[in-house]
């Protein structure tokens, strides 16, 4: 039986096949990971921030799929000169409209490649003892989507693996 392709608009599939900042980055300020390795679908950010708490390179590694990979490289395009305030304030939907929209059940790739780097530029702060007026101490959505999907994939491996 053959499956019916996901109706990916031509730019999600131009960012897949050409991604923007692909790629680890050595001298990054701050790495966060997003996602499963037990499942593959994960993503790693790497941000290059100033003193002056500005984006000055951002890059990813991702094995989830052409949505994830879209999103998070129009993610590292939008952030780049950012001051991290105001990258803070991305969310998964306007990342969505920024690559012409995602099929519904494709949603939770984009949300974690913003919750990857919310994730990130939490751990900036954490590390460099800052607790900004914007930062909310409270979990922002892609956060906490995903760690409901890391503990998803953590119980499903589980259980997959007493049933061997
Ligand atoms: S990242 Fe899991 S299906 Fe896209």
């Amino acid at each position: 039986m053959s499956r019916m392709p996901l109706p990916y608009n031509p730019k999600v599939l131009e960012l897949f096949r050409n991604p923007k900042n692909l790629g680890k980055m050595e001298d990054a300020t701050v790495v966060a990971v997003a996602g499963n390795p037990a499942c593959g679908d994960m993503i790693t950010f790497y941000l290059k921030i100033s003193d002056q708490e500005v984006i000055e390179k951002a890059s990813f590694e991702s094995y989830g799929c052409a949505a994830n990979i879209a999103t998070a490289s129009i993610v590292t395009e939008m952030i780049k000169e950012m001051k991290l305030e105001d990258a803070w304030k991305i969310t998964w939907k306007s990342v969505a409209e920024a690559v012409g929209g995602l099929p519904s059940i494709k949603f939770h790739c984009g949300i974690l490649a913003v919750g990857a780097l919310k994730r990130a530029i939490r751990a900036y702060c954490k590390n460099k003892r800052l607790s900004p007026g914007w930062l909310p101490e409270e979990l922002s959505f892609e956060e906490k989507q995903a760690l409901e999907e890391e503990e998803l994939s953590r119980i499903l491996s589980k259980r997959m693996r007493t049933e061997e």
